[in-house]
């Protein structure tokens, strides 16, 4: 039976980490606060986004989620998103995705001023992941590096291991792959045109489902002699609208070691990366002002 990686107790220590670190910039006179800019109802971002203010507020940050119509002008739009990104009290910002239709052209990633950039979308940020940067140097993508996290926190090292992971998307399997590699991983990305993707999976030491689709792979994917390590990225409805991931539990738990579980594994994860680099964000900019 595999072990399962909780999120719970890990989250609870670094949450006691970043509360202390809270203390300690309020005690220089800055308290760190987290901008959001949410735009309509889509009921899962209303969901996210309540979840992600009560975190950075249990941690002893501020949160302000500014709610904009559904209809809203791209002018208007772009407006705000430009005040609250040069108003000096937001530390760190960021718009839940999905926008409406009308505005989803908008790469508002590179909208947001770097140093403030949360999500980890900016390009000087990508670029600084491209360039071997481990996040030391720049604000990471949250869900990736929630994985590193994880793994870390569990003696997972990733040195010389073999990844594969599934799903290209530009939050998820593009910046992880980056992120692995950095860390000494060989990864390969697997996307709906890989051929072979069960060889592939058989193949790796760890392999991490981002694909969106409920419980896709199972233990036909695995390699029984290897003692596995599944990530699953996905939260999805089943037919019946039950939570699940892109793994099934049921079928994969006896053929591997270690498994995240949906809930309570990855999603945690990626809050708590937001709470690290809003801390993060916050000192970057409490050093630029000193200097
Ligand atoms: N919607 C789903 N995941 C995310 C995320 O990581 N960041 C933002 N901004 N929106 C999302």
């Amino acid at each position: 039976m595999a072990t399962l990686l909780k999120a719970a107790p890990i989250s609870q220590r670094i949450v006691k980490d970043l509360t202390y670190e809270c203390t300690q910039l309020k005690e220089k006179g800055l308290t760190p606060h987290l901008q959001v800019i949410l735009v309509g109802e889509h009921p899962p971002s209303v969901i996210y986004t309540r979840n992600k203010k009560k975190f950075m507020e249990n941690m002893g940050a501020t949160c302000d989620i500014h709610k904009l119509p559904e209809d809203i002008s791209e002018k208007d739009f772009l407006e705000i998103l430009k005040g609250h990104g040069s108003n000096p009290k937001n530390n760190g910002l960021f718009v839940q995705l999905p926008l409406p239709s009308h505005l989803s052209h908008i790469d508002v990633g590179q909208l947001v001023p770097p140093e403030k950039d949360v999500d980890g979308f900016h390009a000087h940020n990508l670029y600084s992941l491209l360039s071997g940067d481990k996040g030391d140097n720049s604000l990471l993508p949250c869900t990736p590096k929630g994985v590193i996290t994880m793994l870390q926190e569990h003696n997972v090292t990733l040195e010389g291991k073999k990844v594969a992971i599934i799903g290209r998307s530009l939050i998820v399997g593009k910046p992880l792959t980056l992120l692995m590699t950095n860390h000494n991983a060989t990864v390969t990305l697997c996307h709906s045109r890989t051929e072979n993707l069960k060889e592939v999976c058989q193949n790796a030491d760890i392999i991490v489902a981002a694909i969106g689709k409920a419980r896709f792979l199972d233990n036909s994917f695995l390699n029984k002699d290897k003692n596995q390590i599944l990530i699953d990225v996905g939260i999805n409805h089943d037919e019946s609208g039950k939570l699940c991931g892109d793994i099934d539990q049921a079928s994969v738990e006896d053929h591997c070691a270690l498994l995240t579980p949906v809930p309570g594994g990855v999603g945690k994860m990626t809050i708590l990366s937001l709470g690290e680099n809003l801390i993060q964000a916050t000192k970057i900019q409490m050093e630029n002002s000193h200097v």
